[in-house]
């Protein structure tokens, strides 16, 4: 339907539509989950829409929610390191290998690290897109801990948003854009950490760790437990969607660059700003962390770019954001929410 923006489509009639409520109710939503639905869950990092890793029913309800392609596998979530190994397969690995994957869940769970593993057998090929590799991560949301404790299986759960869209970081983010598609939501406030998670894996084929998304645990603090991880090569398959160019991406244009020269090259233009510190008096401001702190601005992120773009400002520009710690993930999402869809 061209000219009718994608936001005011989702109020169409549409037969599978279910009743979305929100809430703080963990044995609801235990039910739910155990039934073979699928829910809303916080984590520290953004809001995942969550599933019974082990239910392939259950998880192809996650991929219809979010018009997901079924190339793209999910993430998951444990709660702990000894239900990852039962989900992970250890055995093709080296004791080396073992051993640092060991190290990283001791130094970085739960939090905002998933580590790409030899997948176990009882995981179902929806979740991995058919690859013998398995993410996992243990969130550190204490809703999300709790629940993942209750229920007897992993949760697969990918950022609960429609595919190629900006991830939500509160409860009502969720709903404005998978109300009807989702029976509920459970609140657990506003995510901590505000970008997806930092994912690396053991890549057979190099025999060594790669990046695949820098994220919300800093690369140079992995670094310093396995030594160096280079970035993954590039694949005409996309081995993990959360690289390809065009993703986490608002409908507005994007441009990055330095602000004061783009905003001169559009003057006359509505334009909203996303910044670290300053403020560049454009239409519309967001200075993500006054005090030019990198974990605040991550946290603002994509509140900020929600806000711009359901507001009614043309044009979004944002300034490239110091490379280091939370730097590395805020430049990575505004770069891949600035690139133009083929
Ligand atoms: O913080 C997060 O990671 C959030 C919360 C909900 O945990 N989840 C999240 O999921 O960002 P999602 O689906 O939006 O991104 C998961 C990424 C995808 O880009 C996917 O391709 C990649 O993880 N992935 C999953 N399994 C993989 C595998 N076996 N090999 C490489 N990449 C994989
Ligand atoms: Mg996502």
């Amino acid at each position: 339907m061209p000219g009718i923006p994608r936001s005011q489509l989702r109020h169409e009639p549409d037969l599978c539509r279910v009743k979305t409520e929100i809430g703080t109710d963990l044995s609801r939503a235990e039910g739910l989950l155990r039934a073979g639905e699928i829910v809303a869950v916080p984590t520290e990092t953004v809001y995942g829409l969550a599933a019974n890793a082990f239910d392939p029913d259950a998880v192809l309800k996650i991929f219809l929610a979010k018009q997901r392609p079924a190339f793209d596998p999910l993430i998951v979530h444990v709660h702990g390191a000894e239900q990852a190994w039962g989900v992970a397969d250890a055995q093709p690995l080296d004791a080396i290998v073992r051993d640092q994957a060991g190290a990283l869940m001791r130094h970085f769970w739960p939090g905002p690290l998933t580590l790409v593993l030899p997948k176990g057998r009882r995981v179902p090929d929806l979740v991995t897109s058919g690859l013998d590799t398995v993410a996992l991560r243990m969130p550190a949301h204490p809703m999300a801990q709790e629940l993942l404790r209750h229920l007897e299986f992993p949760l697969a759960a990918p950022s609960a948003n429609p595919f190629g869209y900006v991830s939500p970081t509160t409860a009502r983010h969720v709903k404005d854009q998978l109300e009807g598609k989702v029976p509920y939501i459970l609140d657990g406030g506003p995510c901590a950490v505000g970008v997806e998670s930092t994912i690396i894996g053991w890549d057979a084929e190099s025999r060594g760790w790669v990046l695949y998304r820098p994220g919300g645990t800093p690369v140079e603090a992995v670094e310093a437990v396995i030594g160096r991880v280079p970035k993954a090569r590039k694949t005409v398959l996309p081995v993990s969607p959360g690289t390809l160019e065009s993703h986490y991406a608002p409908r507005k244009p994007v441009l990055i660059g330095a602000v004061p020269e783009l905003m001169r090259e559009h003057a006359g233009k509505r334009i909203g700003v996303i910044s670290l510190r300053t403020d560049h008096g454009a239409t519309v401001n967001h200075v993500l962390s006054p005090k030019g702190d990198l974990g605040e601005a991550a946290r603002n992120l994509f509140a900020a770019l929600r806000a711009l773009d359901a507001g009614d400002v043309e044009l979004i520009l944002a300034e490239e954001f110091p490379p280091e710690g939370l730097g590395a993930a805020i430049n990575d999402r505004l770069g891949r929410a600035a690139a133009k869809r083929g």
